[in-house]
């Protein structure tokens, strides 16, 4: 079974390896009902009891596909979904009731009571910063349609306001081989603050785990293919914001460094739960065997103290420079 962490200020038990949904909205290549059902069903069965999706995902099919599997089942994971990239609220059209209105348009799909933690979901800079959405949901909070509220962010900046914030209980964030930065200037302020830090993209859309080769050819569906220029989205949401070639070639280098008695998929996730600050890593998966080796990491040693200064001297020397992207 997952071993488990504190989740910031929400108190919540959540197993330290997450899973994240966005795959079961098809924005990783089709992907059906039962496959989606055997991969949740794969994770409850590991002790992942940490659920991420958002209002968005497959246009409400991952939180849809969440609730076919808890009504059925008598395990309740505590599932956190996001608001904010709607195209009626994203950028610009965030009031009181057009939020509420999404929110409770993901309490319908999930079939709950309350939701769990809702995370502003990449909303601008600017919006988050005013403030006034934080007081709704605040006030969303009171009235018992929501238990939490978080922020899911795009770059170091957003992350640095939110973990000085009250309200604020948990950050989602990219943090990987990839991403370093936040080691220094975010983990210490959000032990300090008690805020959650949720990982998200640890394995860089999948080019972490090593077996992707320069030849791959993405679904035109799968954001892998269509985002690898940062068409649809922000760059830094595919491959982390590096080149898919220059991506792999920094892999083969991880490569070498990789200890016997773990996968790549394994050593990138270990790395990030020998962060301290980190509660829960979300990992994406499109197959249940991936639940099981990425489960798998929580048991594992810690990596040596010398391989994390390999892996920190890696990535300011070589890879930083590389990544597209705010951060
Ligand atoms: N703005 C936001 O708030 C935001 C943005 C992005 C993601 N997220 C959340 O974060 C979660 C994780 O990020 P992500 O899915 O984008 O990136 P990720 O977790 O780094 O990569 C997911 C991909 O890694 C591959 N993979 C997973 N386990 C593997 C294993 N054991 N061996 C080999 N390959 C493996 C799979 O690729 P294949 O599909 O090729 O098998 C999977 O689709 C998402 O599901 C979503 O819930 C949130």
């Amino acid at each position: 079974m997952v071993s488990t962490r504190i989740l910031g200020k929400t108190g919540f038990q959540v197993s330290e390896i997450g899973l994240g949904c966005w795959q079961l909205g098809g924005d990783f290549g089709p992907i059906d009902d039962a496959r989606c059902q055997l991969i949740l069903s794969e994770a409850d069965t590991q002790g992942i009891n940490f659920w991420d999706t958002a209002d968005v995902y497959g246009a409400g099919k991952s939180e849809e596909r969440i609730a076919q599997f808890t009504t059925s089942h008598s395990s309740k994971p505590i599932v956190a979904t996001k608001v904010g990239r709607a195209a009626e609220l994203y950028p610009s059209g965030y009031t009181k009731t057009s939020v509420r209105t999404n929110l409770e348009n993901s309490l319908t799909r999930l079939q709950g009571e309350v939701l769990d933690l809702v995370q502003l979901h990449c909303i601008p800079s600017e919006v988050l910063k005013a403030g006034d959405i934080l007081n709704w949901m605040d006030d969303f909070e009171q009235q018992g349609l929501i238990r939490y509220t978080g922020v899911s962010v795009e770059t170091l900046d957003e992350a640095l306001f939110a973990v000085e914030h009250p309200k604020i209980a948990t950050i989602q964030t990219i943090f990987n081989l990839f991403r370093q930065d936040h080691i220094e200037q975010l983990f210490p302020k959000a032990l300090g603050n008690n805020v959650g830090i949720i990982v998200r993209l640890p394995l860089a859309s999948g080019v972490l785990a090593g077996t992707m080769r320069p030849d791959k050819v993405f679904d035109p569906s799968d954001h892998r293919n269509y985002n690898q220029n940062g068409a649809a989205f922000s760059v830094g949401e595919t491959f982390s914001g590096l080149p898919f070639s220059k991506a792999l070639e920094f892999v083969d280098t991880l490569k070498s460094h990789k200890p016997a008695n773990m996968s790549m998929a394994q050593m990138a996730m270990r790395w990030i739960l020998d962060q301290k600050a980190v509660s829960t890593v979300i990992t994406g998966v499109s197959r249940p065997e991936q639940v099981r080796e990425n489960a798998s990491t929580s048991s594992l040693s810690s990596l040596p103290p010398s391989l994390h200064q390999t892996f920190k001297d890696f990535y300011f020397s070589s890879v930083k420079p590389h990544v597209r992207g705010v951060m």
